[in-house]
């Protein structure tokens, strides 16, 4: 592995045909050749096609689409639990798909760890015994296991349930455990294909802010699945679309509602509460040089939502935004904000990554996702 700080994840020019002779189709599928046709004439089935994302170290890469777009197939590839077709996977600057049995096994050890949508917990061990999983594997302590685990669990709110079993808890409690387990291994990339997506609604709103705390404090490099454009929204600092295997929009939550690359984005992004996602600084006036203002200020990160309620309750009809540093750099109207949310002549100007780290409340979509594709 490279020294130093970690490198983030690259996935080059990624193919995956499924099929027995899946290498004689990459041209063809390169120049074009359709999932439908590869599928008829040929019978393979195109799981990729050209996927070319760059996750930073420290940020939560969010994949959306619907069932069978190809979600679980990208992220097997990270840990290698597919081989590509074609391309390659950069984790920390090493192409996972050059390496050789043992440096495979060590890089999973160590590099990634894994949040299932089904818990994967061991029902013969109990909260801490699941949790200290992992570091049993990599031959840590006993002592030093148990120390790493219960500081996670506490973390994760269940202090006081260490010796209950998997079939004694909820189901929030167990992707607790879950995640506890996952962060145990202090590994650098965490996989986690449709995490949430078993949970009561209510309680994955929980588990997102348990996840978007923690992930404050130890920035790992997180690539998070889900069908549900809500929970993509509040947890992505990056969101890739796909559909039928390719890549259909990558961007900022913001990119995607104010910009929907197509109609088949447009539609899951009309239902979207617009003023949760917005902020300011997408949609101000750029502050003219030597212009002052009086009144109100607000910082450029604040969402349209709460910008709409500061004015209504001075009773001003615009204020002054400000970047961190306290710099005026725009101006924002009542009339700006109000056709932001309704979607009515909103510019494109700055874009910012995080949205308010709020999810607008509409019930789940139910896209059927009948493959639970990892095992235990
Ligand atoms: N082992 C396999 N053999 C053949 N085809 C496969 C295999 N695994 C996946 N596929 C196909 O690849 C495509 C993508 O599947 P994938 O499981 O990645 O979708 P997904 O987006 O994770 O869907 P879901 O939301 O249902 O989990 C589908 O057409 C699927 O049928
Ligand atoms: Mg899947």
């Amino acid at each position: 592995m490279a020294e130093g700080a970690f490198g983030g994840i690259k996935i080059r020019n990624l193919y995956k045909i499924f099929g027995s002779n899946a290498h004689t189709f990459v041209d063809a599928v390169r120049n074009g050749m359709s999932k439908t046709e590869l599928n008829e004439k040929h019978g393979h089935v195109l799981g990729l096609r050209n996927i070319n994302i760059d996750i930073p170290s420290g940020c939560i890469q969010v994949v959306m689409g619907l069932s069978g777009s190809g979600k679980s197939t990208l992220i097997r590839h990270i840990n290698r639990l597919i081989d590509p077709t074609a391309g390659e996977v950069l984790v920390d600057g090493v192409d996972v798909v050059k390496m050789n049995v043992q440096e495979l096994r060590n890089f999973r050890r160590h590099q990634t760890a894994m949040v299932f949508q089904k818990f994967a917990l061991l029902p013969h061990r109990n909260v801490l015994d699941n949790t200290v999983y992992g570091l049993e594997v990599q031959g840590i302590s006993r002592a030093r296991s148990v120390e790493v685990a219960m500081g996670w669990l506490e973390r994760v709110g269940l202090k006081g349930y260490e010796t209950r079993f998997p079939n004694q808890l909820s189901g929030g409690m167990q992707q607790r455990v879950g995640l506890a387990r996952a962060l145990s291994n202090d590994a650098p990339v965490l996989l986690m294909d449709e995490a949430y997506s078993a949970l009561d609604p209510l309680i994955r709103t929980d588990m997102q802010t348990v996840l978007l705390d923690i992930q404050k404090e130890i920035k790992k490099t997180i690539v998070f699945i889900t069908h549900d454009l809500d929970e993509a929204l509040r947890l992505g600092d990056q969101i890739a679309i796909l559909r039928d295997g390719e890549v259909i929009q990558q961007g900022t939550s913001q990119d995607i509602v104010l910009r929907p690359a197509d109609d088949y984005i447009a539609t899951f992004v009309k239902e979207v509460n617009r003023g949760r996602v917005i902020t300011v600084e997408a949609i101000m006036s750029p502050a003219r040089v030597g212009g002052g203002h009086h009144g109100q200020s607000i910082p450029a990160e604040t969402s349209v939502e709460e910008a709409m309620r500061k004015l209504s309750i001075s009773g001003e009809d615009d204020a002054a935004v400000t970047a961190a540093s306290g710099e005026v750099v725009g101006t924002v109207s009542f009339r700006q904000l109000a056709s932001a949310i309704v979607n009515a002549g909103v510019t494109d100007m700055g874009t910012k990554s995080r949205t308010d780290g709020t999810a607008a409340s509409r019930p789940e979509q139910t896209v059927h996702n009948p493959a639970d594709t990892f095992t235990a």
